[in-house]
C-alpha cells in the first residue's frame, strides 16, 4: 500500500507523456468516420505514436496478472462496450459512439487519456450519455486538490451520474501512474465524502468514470478483454491524467484539440 509522490523531474516527463497522448486524440479525432474499421484507428495510431512521437504504445503486449497480453496499441470501445475494447475489421457506422483509450510511454513515464467520438451522427440519448459522462468526469476532477479524499472524487462523478438516470461501472475505475501504468491509488468512481485516501501534492492518477445508460452490471467477452454492459445498454468514458498541487490540480493529458469543458457540445470539434 504505497502511493508514489511525484519529483518535480517526474512531473516534468509527465506534462510530455501526457501531451502525446493527447496528441494521439487529436490526431485520430477528425478520422473516426462511418466507415472506417477500428483497426484502422489502431493501426493509424500506433503509427503516429511510433513513427511521429518516438514513443511506445504501452497497452500493446500489456499482460497485467490473470490476463493475456493485449494485442493492439488503443482501445476501441464501441456503444455497449464499456472498456478495453480490441481493435478488429469490424467498421465503424453512423450513429455509433466509439471510445478510444491511448496510453503513451515516453521516457519511461506514462500518459493515459480517453474521449468519446460520434460516428455521424448520435442519437439523442447517445449524445447525452456522452455529455453526462464527460461531466462526470469534469466533477470529479474538480474535487482533486491536497486534503481532500479519493472519496470526495468518487462521491461527486457518482452524484452527477445518478442524478442524470446514469449508472457507474465499479469493477473499473482510475489508477496511480507515473513509471508504472497501473499502479497505487485505485480512484473508484464512486464513494463517500471524507473517506478513502487523503490527497497530496505530487500524486498523479487517472481519473476516467465508464458510466452506463442502463444497470451497471458488466461482463467480460471471452477474448479476455472486452468489458461490455450486461443489459447492452450504451456506456460512455473520457479519461484525464491528473496531478495533484497544494491548489487543486493540473491535467497532464492536455493538448491544442483537448475539448473544452464549457464549450463542449460536438465531440468532434466539428
Ligand atoms: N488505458 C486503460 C486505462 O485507462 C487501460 C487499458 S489496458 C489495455 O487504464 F491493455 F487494455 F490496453
Ligand atoms: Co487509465
Ligand atoms: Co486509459
Amino acid at each position: 500500500m504505497s502511493v508514489i509522490l511525484k519529483t518535480p523531474e517526474d512531473i516534468e516527463k509527465m506534462r510530455v507523456a501526457g501531451r502525446l497522448a493527447a496528441e494521439v486524440l487529436d490526431y485520430i479525432a477528425p478520422l473516426i468516420k462511418p466507415g472506417i474499421a477500428t483497426e484502422e484507428v489502431d493501426r493509424l495510431c500506433h503509427e503516429y505514436m511510433v513513427e511521429h512521437q518516438g514513443a511506445t504504445p504501452a497497452p500493446l503486449n500489456y499482460a497485467p496478472p490473470g490476463y493475456q497480453p493485449f494485442p493492439k496499441s488503443v482501445c476501441t470501445s464501441v456503444n455497449h462496450v464499456v472498456c478495453h475494447g480490441i481493435p478488429g475489421e469490424k467498421k465503424l457506422k453512423s450513429g455509433d459512439i466509439v471510445n478510444v483509450d491511448v496510453t503513451v510511454i515516453k521516457d519511461g513515464y506514462h500518459g493515459d487519456t480517453s474521449r468519446m467520438f460520434y460516428v455521424g451522427q448520435p442519437s439523442i440519448q447517445a449524445k447525452r450519455l456522452c455529455e453526462v459522462t464527460y461531466e462526470c468526469m469534469w466533477r470529479g476532477i474538480d474535487a482533486v486538490r491536497a486534503g481532500a479524499t479519493l472519496g470526495d472524487v468518487g462521491h461527486a462523478v457518482q452524484t452527477h451520474a445518478v442524478q442524470h438516470g446514469f449508472s457507474v461501472v465499479r469493477e473499473f475505475c482510475g489508477h496511480g501512474i507515473g513509471r508504472k501504468f497501473h499502479e497505487e491509488p485505485q480512484v473508484l468512481h464512486y464513494g463517500r465524502p471524507g473517506t478513502g485516501l487523503k490527497l497530496e501534492a505530487g500524486m498523479i492518477f487517472t481519473v476516467e468514470p465508464m458510466i452506463n445508460a442502463g444497470k451497471a452490471d458488466i461482463r467480460q467477452l471471452a477474448d479476455g478483454w472486452t468489458v461490455v454492459t450486461k443489459d447492452h445498454s450504451l456506456s460512455a468514458q473520457w479519461e484525464h491524467t491528473v496531478l495533484v498541487t497544494e491548489a487543486g490540480h493540473e491535467i497532464l493529458t492536455v493538448s491544442a484539440g483537448t475539448p473544452p469543458r464549457a464549450r463542449f457540445g460536438d465531440v468532434n470539434g466539428a
